[in-house]
């Protein structure tokens, strides 16, 4: 019988991409989502991809009593949890929304799990929990929590920290903290993308409403710091190898807690990108430079070798690949 997994956040961008992968996997899915941030038509979506709908529960995760009545009508194998809110602006002017959605909406889901004896969980973590190591290639052995500059990096901090006591307490739990780096590029059907209900902070969602003319120019954030060409260097991971490795970490999992890096292992710098996007699309995208943004670090990537020692997972895609997915995707929502 196949294994039967419940995904928090599986209409959002990474859920949604990693439900599709779980499908095809022979995984039975079913969604938990309270749509802040994400689509019902993205069930639809899933569909077209795999031929399967999930079933789906509209949940919001501080909602205990509707929480347990999903927890109480199945019995998943486990939980892959991406539900939360990911704004690190937003969490700095709004820290009790932020600690109260992430940290308190994870410990019930966590006492669902408990109480009903699922007790296999991946979690969606952060590079942002390595904070400033003042080195350049985070590993898993790094000490964590140090140096975090906004209340969106301490949920992920705090949340790792929780589901490690959990294990701690209880033998039979098993835990995969995944800590994503920066997650790009869309399903290549051009179905699936990043879509944020509300305006985008990060890079490539950006980049994508300047290239369909909804913001007139990108502003790359300093041009100043000591990389080759003077702007930030992050690992940027494709979205598919990002599902994939969720795959990865479900056959991993035993007893205990184990923590993975999910990134290329290289790093690309907002320039790189510009130029990666304008080759895509043959066309410049119109850009300015603009002073620092706070909290922004110079460089940073993974090295994701404990995931391929011990998970035999790697990144496939480069950005090229992303880009041409990302104007893929575009193309296919011009009329949205
Ligand atoms: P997303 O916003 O597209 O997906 C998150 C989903 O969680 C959304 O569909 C939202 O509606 C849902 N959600 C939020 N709060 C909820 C609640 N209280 N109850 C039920 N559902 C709720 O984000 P994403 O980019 O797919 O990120 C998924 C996870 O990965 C998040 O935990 C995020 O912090 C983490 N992550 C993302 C990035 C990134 O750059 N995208 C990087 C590192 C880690
Ligand atoms: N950038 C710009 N202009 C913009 C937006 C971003 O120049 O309009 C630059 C940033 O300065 C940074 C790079 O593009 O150098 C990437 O920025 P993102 O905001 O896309 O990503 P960050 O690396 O700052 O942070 C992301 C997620 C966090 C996560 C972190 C590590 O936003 O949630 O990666 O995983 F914690």
């Amino acid at each position: 019988m196949s294994e039967k997994i419940l995904v928090t956040g599986g209409t959002g961008y990474i859920g949604s991409h990693t439900v599709v992968e779980l499908i095809q996997q022979g995984y039975e899915v079913e969604i938990l989502d309270n749509l802040f941030n994400s689509k019902i038509t993205v069930l639809d979506k899933i569909e077209k991809l795999t031929g399967v709908k999930p079933k789906f529960y509209k949940v919001d995760m501080l909602d205990m009593p509707a929480m347990e009545k999903v927890f109480a009508e199945n019995t998943y194998d486990a939980v892959i949890h991406f539900a939360g809110l990911k704004a690190v602006g937003e969490s700095v002017e709004q820290p009790l929304r932020y600690y109260e959605n992430n940290v308190t909406g994870t410990i019930n889901l966590l006492k669902c799990m408990k109480e009903h004896g699922t007790k296999k969980i991946i979690f969606s973590s952060s590079a942002t929990v390595y904070g400033d190591q003042g080195v350049e290639e985070l590993n898993e052995e790094m000490t964590t929590g140090v140096g975090v500059t906004n209340p969106y990096g301490w949920t992920k901090a705090m949340i790792e920290q929780i589901m490690k006591d959990v294990a701690l307490a209880d033998p039979e739990f098993e835990v995969v903290l995944l800590r994503y780096f920066n997650p790009v590029g869309a399903h290549p059907s051009g179905l699936l993308g990043e879509d944020p209900n509300d305006k985008p902070n990060n890079l490539m969602p950006i980049v994508m409403k300047v290239a369909t003319g909804e913001i007139p120019e990108l502003s790359v954030f300093g041009d100043d710091y000591d990389t080759p060409d003077g702007t930030c260097i992050r690992d940027y991971i494709h979205v598919i190898d990002l599902a994939k490795g969720h795959i990865a970490a479900i056959r991993g999992l035993k007893p205990g807690v184990e923590i993975y890096n999910l990134g290329s292992g290289k790093g690309t710098s907002v320039l790189e990108m510009i130029a990666a996007f304008d080759k895509a699309s043959g066309k410049k995208l119109p850009y300015k430079i603009v002073g620092r943004r706070a909290g922004d670090l110079a460089a940073m990537w993974a090295n994701p070798g404990k995931a391929e020692r011990e998970l035999g997972w790697k990144t496939e895609l480069t950005i090229d690949d992303a880009m041409r997915d990302t104007l893929n995707y575009l193309d296919s929502h011009s009329d949205v």
